[in-house]
């Protein structure tokens, strides 16, 4: 099938190699030129496995291909997948959608025909209704332009796996009558061919038995948002009864592997440590959060507010545990801060947990050096002041503390002996509990966990 996706950052870049790896013919639009430029090179402008050989694989194979041209969705295909982004706004907590306006606004009036567009990007329940409307101011009077929203749960660092191999596949479908009223609740499939089309695009992946579920479009907004509440919910969840074992003196992990057996609560994010970051789920939260505000309904999710802030607490109580390590004072000591992603397997250091922790202590006055294994240059540009080694080793010399902010796989095989006469104190604060705390001590650090204490 001919398909087009606009929007090529993180979530249409991937879609759009995805696609093109099902075997359609793809092409990706983008207002970036830098972005689209390195893409057509085959380069994917971000970290992620195994990504840049689909792009290249499909770009050979001439089923793939990036423009800047707007004009060139309508000329392609008559199927648009929506991906463009939908960061938190400035100032408030409600996202910003002004690339989802902007992309309607330029595809709508080159339409003529039939056309489906589909919408993977998250958006506030709402959202659909009011882009139908705007879709049928905006369209030429040749045009049959139907609006559905197929919302996507991939991961940074398993963006391919999780396009390729879904848990599930959700579509919502609507349309306004002829008084512009949505009449989604009543009918949602009268008319609409997107569960066919969406049916043929995923054919493959449908054919191993990922199930498909069909809804309205206020449902499939809201299964997004309260999927990404929902796993934000359970990682304050454990952060917030760690709190209590920090007290008690209990150990959150032995506690989160005794919960998790039981099969309603699953062990599966529930890692306590430093809390979440990223460009999803703090910023979806809130504009949940907002989004029911608006509604009139502030206390439907008013526990969300509590979700932040529980997760926000994490990175001060980090920086404390660095302070009680050192005696109560980081001014002029040097830290070793490993880690600035927001999580392994990424370049993202968007609401970067480890890089709030680093610059906070580096406003303590401590002398933070940091190391990434991928978000070196992201990190730069948005702390450009902190200090960088060019390696865990580097930034560990003449630490000291050392601070695990991020679970990379390198840190978390990390031994004791390789810091030997390279840190100054041998001091480490454990910000993810990733660490062998055992091995750590019989080597004769100071071992510290966020959290608790880990077991001696
Ligand atoms: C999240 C969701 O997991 C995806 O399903 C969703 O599609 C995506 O947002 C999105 O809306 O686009 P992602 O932001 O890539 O994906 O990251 P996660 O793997 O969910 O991790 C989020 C954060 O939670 C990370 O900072 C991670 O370190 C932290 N985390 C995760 C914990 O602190 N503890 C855990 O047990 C698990």
């Amino acid at each position: 099938m001919k398909l087009t996706v606009i929007g090529c950052g993180y979530l249409g870049a991937t879609h759009a190699a995805c696609m093109a790896e099902l075997g359609h013919d793809v092409v990706g639009i983008d207002v970036d030129a830098y972005k689209i430029e390195r893409l057509q090179a085959g380069e994917v402008p971000f970290f992620e496995p195994g990504l840049s050989d689909i792009l290249r694989r499909n770009i050979d194979a001439g089923r793939l291909r990036f423009t800047t041209d707007h004009l060139a969705a309508a000329d392609h295909a008559s199927v648009h997948f929506l991906g463009v982004g939908t960061p938190q706004e400035p100032r408030g907590h409600r996202a910003d959608l002004s690339h989802v306006y902007a992309a309607v606004d330029a595809l709508v009036p080159t339409l003529r025909g039939a056309h489906l567009i589909i919408g993977k990007s998250t958006v506030p329940v709402g959202t659909c209704a009011e882009l139908a409307q705007r879709i049928s101011l905006l369209s030429h009077s040749g045009a049959d332009v139907e609006l559905s929203w197929s919302p996507e749960f991939l991961r940074e660092g398993f963006a391919v796996e999780d396009t390729l191999e879904p848990d599930r596949l959700v579509l919502g479908i609507g349309s306004l009558d002829p008084d512009g009223l949505n009449t989604a609740a009543q009918d949602p499939g009268a008319g609409s061919s997107a569960g066919e089309v969406v049916r043929e695009i995923y054919r493959e992946i449908l054919e191993t038995g990922v199930p498909l579920i069909e809804t309205d479009w206020a449902t499939a907004e809201l299964v997004k948002a309260s999927a990404n509440a929902f796993l934000a919910t359970k990682i304050s969840f454990i952060n917030a009864i760690s709190e209590l074992c920090e007290i008690a003196g209990a150990d959150i992990n032995t506690l989160a592997d005794a919960i998790g057996h039981d099969p309603r609560i699953g062990r599966r994010f529930l890692n306590a440590g430093l809390g979440f970051g990223g460009g999803c789920l703090p910023k979806d939260i809130r504009a949940l959060t907002a989004r029911a505000d608006d509604m009139g309904a502030p206390r439907a999710v008013g526990f969300l507010r509590e979700v932040d802030a529980i997760n926000m607490r994490r990175r001060g109580a980090a920086v404390e545990l660095v302070f009680e390590a050192l005696g109560g004072e980081v001014l002029g000591r040097n830290i070793a801060v490993l880690g600035a992603a927001f999580k392994p397997e990424s370049d993202d250091v968007r609401d970067s947990p480890a890089l709030t922790v680093a610059s906070r202590l580096a406003l303590e006055g401590a002398s933070v050096t940091v190391f990434d294994p991928k978000a070196m240059d992201n990190s730069r540009r948005v702390y450009p002041s902190l200090d960088y080694a060019s390696s865990a080793r580097d930034a560990c010399d003449r630490a000291d503390v050392v601070v695990i902010a991020t679970e990379w796989a390198e840190f978390v095989h990390m031994t004791p002996e390789e810091l030997e006469g390279v840190v100054r104190a041998r001091r480490i604060v454990d910000g993810r509990r990733c660490l062998d705390p055992q091995m750590w001590r019989d080597a004769g650090w100071d071992y510290r966990a966020l959290g608790g204490p880990a077991p001696t």
